[in-house]
């Protein structure tokens, strides 16, 4: 008998509890340019670092977004292949770049 009460006192929360509570999560943005291409710089370069790298360097040439991608790749070893290459650095420049295309 005593074990029935036991698990029913603790079973209380779930049985009696007030799981309809609405959870408001805040809501977040993710800051950088969300399109199609995205995906490249989210396989390749989050797992290591946080968008505030890429960021927080403002907006750069097509060559320095360039030398980035190639200096993660040859420095830091990230096995970045040709093609999501050239898919990263078209979306930097595009989102991130200034008005010198090379
Ligand atoms: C294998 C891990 C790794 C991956 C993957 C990676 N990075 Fe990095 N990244 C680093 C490290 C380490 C630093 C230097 C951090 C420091 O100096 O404090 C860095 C720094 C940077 C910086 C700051 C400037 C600089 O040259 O130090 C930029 C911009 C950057 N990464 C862009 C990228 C981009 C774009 C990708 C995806 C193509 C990427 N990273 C993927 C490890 C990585």
């Amino acid at each position: 008998m005593k074990k029935i009460a036991i698990i029913l006192l603790l079973l209380a929360p779930i049985l009696f509890g007030d799981y309809e509570k609405d959870v408001k999560l805040p809501s977040i943005t993710f800051p950088m340019a969300q399109d199609e291409d995205f995906k490249a710089i989210q396989r390749n370069c989050q797992w290591c670092h946080s968008h505030g790298y890429i960021l927080n360097q403002g907006k750069q040439s097509r060559k320095f977004w360039r030398a980035s991608v190639i200096k993660m790749r040859d420095v830091y070893k990230a096995p970045i292949t040709q093609k999501d290459e050239k898919i990263i650095v078209d979306y930097l420049f595009k989102h991130y770049g200034n008005s010198k295309e090379e």
